[in-house]
């Protein structure tokens, strides 16, 4: 099929390769030229384990191009639009001004027949005000709404195969129509078993935001346990491991420690609670702001707990941050607790370096008073503390034998609890883990 993707950040760009991929003929468009002429060389404007490969592969057989003309979506018959939805400034609501603007640029570009299918993360209710503005313009054109679940890291195993499809589609010939037209562009993911689920466009917007709130709240529920764990010398670990061991809870998404971040789950809560306002059921939503205020208060507390860890005071002390993105094998810093926690050290009178493998310059660029350094040994070097915040396996690989010959003092925060505390005691280290004795 003749496809194109507007908007080519994280979810976008992995988008156009991976429907290329698929055998379509795909035009990935985006206002920004440079990341437009990097994408075309073959480069991803982020990391993302396995991108370049596959943007090599798809660029070479020629079914794929960028271009920073929404003019070029002409002449593709299904036009994907996965450009950002961030958390408006100061306030908790989504910014639509790139969903509403990409989508009035399309409309000119739009034929008779086509399919505009949204996959961004939207207030409920976009999709049906859209739907109206599309029917206006073009009659016999249909809109679908059919959210994406993609995890940074695994983005493109996520899209070429991801657990369920869901189509949110209007009632009767239209929404057959579209049904029949996705189920083309992802035939080979449909016959490979992928589940595939229809509703009205309300319940696939919701879903996306239902996903990410129990996500959210699955990570505060076991941050809150390890604030308890804290008070009475229990392990939380351990608790995760034996309550996952119930398979109505499941062990994934029970790892305590810094807390949740990146450039979704943050914002997608918060916009969720103010579209629940906006509904007059913000009631039903309530429950989130306590999870977001359990993640913000991990923040604070690792905070504390290095301030412990250094004898009291802040001041002056070297601390060196490893990890700067909001999660391993990503360079993405967007509200990242790793960077949030460097920042606060900061501020209070510590001299912090940070370090990471990917996201470096992203953090500086956000955080330009903090020292960085690229190499781990040298980034700890005279350290009084190591907090351990982006669980990256370089760090996790770390030898406290070899971190001992580095540093000042042999004090380590494992802020997502990966290390063994045993071998970081045994070899003279001040351990101290999240929610653990
Ligand atoms: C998330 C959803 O997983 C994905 O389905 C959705 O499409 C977009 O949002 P992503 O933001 O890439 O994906 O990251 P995810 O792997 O979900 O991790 C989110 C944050 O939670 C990270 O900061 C991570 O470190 C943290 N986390 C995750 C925990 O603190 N504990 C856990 O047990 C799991």
């Amino acid at each position: 099929m003749r496809i194109s993707v507007i908007g080519c950040g994280y979810l976008g760009a992995v988008h156009a390769a991976c429907m290329a991929k698929l055998g379509h003929d795909v035009v990935g468009i985006d206002v920004d030229p440079r990341k437009i002429s990097e994408l075309q060389s073959g480069r991803a404007p982020f990391f993302e384990p396995g991108l370049p490969e596959l943007l090599d592969e798809v660029l070479a057989t020629g079914r794929l191009k960028f271009s920073a003309d929404m003019a070029d979506a002409k002449g593709a018959e299904v036009h994907f639009l996965c450009v950002g939805t961030p958390q408006r400034k100061g306030e908790y609501a989504a910014d639509m001004r790139y969903v509403d603007g990409a989508f009035s640029s399309l409309l000119d570009s739009l034929e008779p027949g086509n399919v505009v299918v949204g996959k961004s993360t939207v207030p409920v209710g976009t999709a049906a005000r859209l739907a109206d503005d599309l029917a206006e313009r073009h009659p016999d054109a249909v809109l679908a709404w059919n959210p994406e679940f993609l995890r940074e890291g695994f983005a493109v195993k996520d899209t070429l195969s991801p657990d369920r499809f869901v189509y949110g589609v209007p009632a009767g010939a239209a929404g057959e129509r579209a049904t029949a037209v996705l189920d083309e562009v992802y035939s080979t993911p449909l016959s490979l078993g992928t589940r595939r689920l229809t509703s009205d466009y309300a319940t696939a917007e919701l879903v996306k935001a239902a996903a990410n709130s129990f996500l959210a709240t699955k990570i505060s529920f076991i941050n809150a346990m390890a604030e308890v764990c804290e008070v009475t010398g229990a392990d939380v670990t351990l608790l995760a491991d034996a309550i996952g061991m119930d398979e109505r809870i499941g062990r994934k998404f029970l790892n305590a420690g810094v807390g949740f971040g990146g450039g979704c789950l943050p914002k997608d809560i918060r916009a969720f609670m103010a579209r629940a306002g906006e509904l007059g059921a913000d009631q039903a939503l309530t429950f989130l702001r306590e999870v977001d205020d359990i993640n913000v208060r991990r923040r604070t507390r690792t905070v504390e707990l290095t301030r412990t860890l250094v004898g009291g005071s802040l001041l002056g002390k070297r601390i060196a941050v490893l990890g700067a993105a909001f999660k391993p094998d990503s360079d993405d810093v967007r509200d990242s607790p790793a960077l949030s926690i460097a920042a606060q050290l900061q501020l209070q009178g510590a001299d912090v370096t940070v370090t990471d493998p990917e996201a470096i310059e992203g953090a500086r660029r956000r955080f330009p008073e903090l020292m960085y350094e690229a190499d781990l040994m040298q980034a700890i070097h005279k350290a009084d503390a190591l907090l351990l915040l982006t669980e990256w396996q370089e760090y996790r690989n770390l030898a406290p034998e070899a971190a001992t010959l580095a540093v000042h003092t042999r004090n380590i925060l494992d802020g997502r609890n990966v290390l063994d505390p045993a071998r970081w005691r045994a070899a003279g280290w001040n351990y101290k883990g999240i929610g653990r004795p």
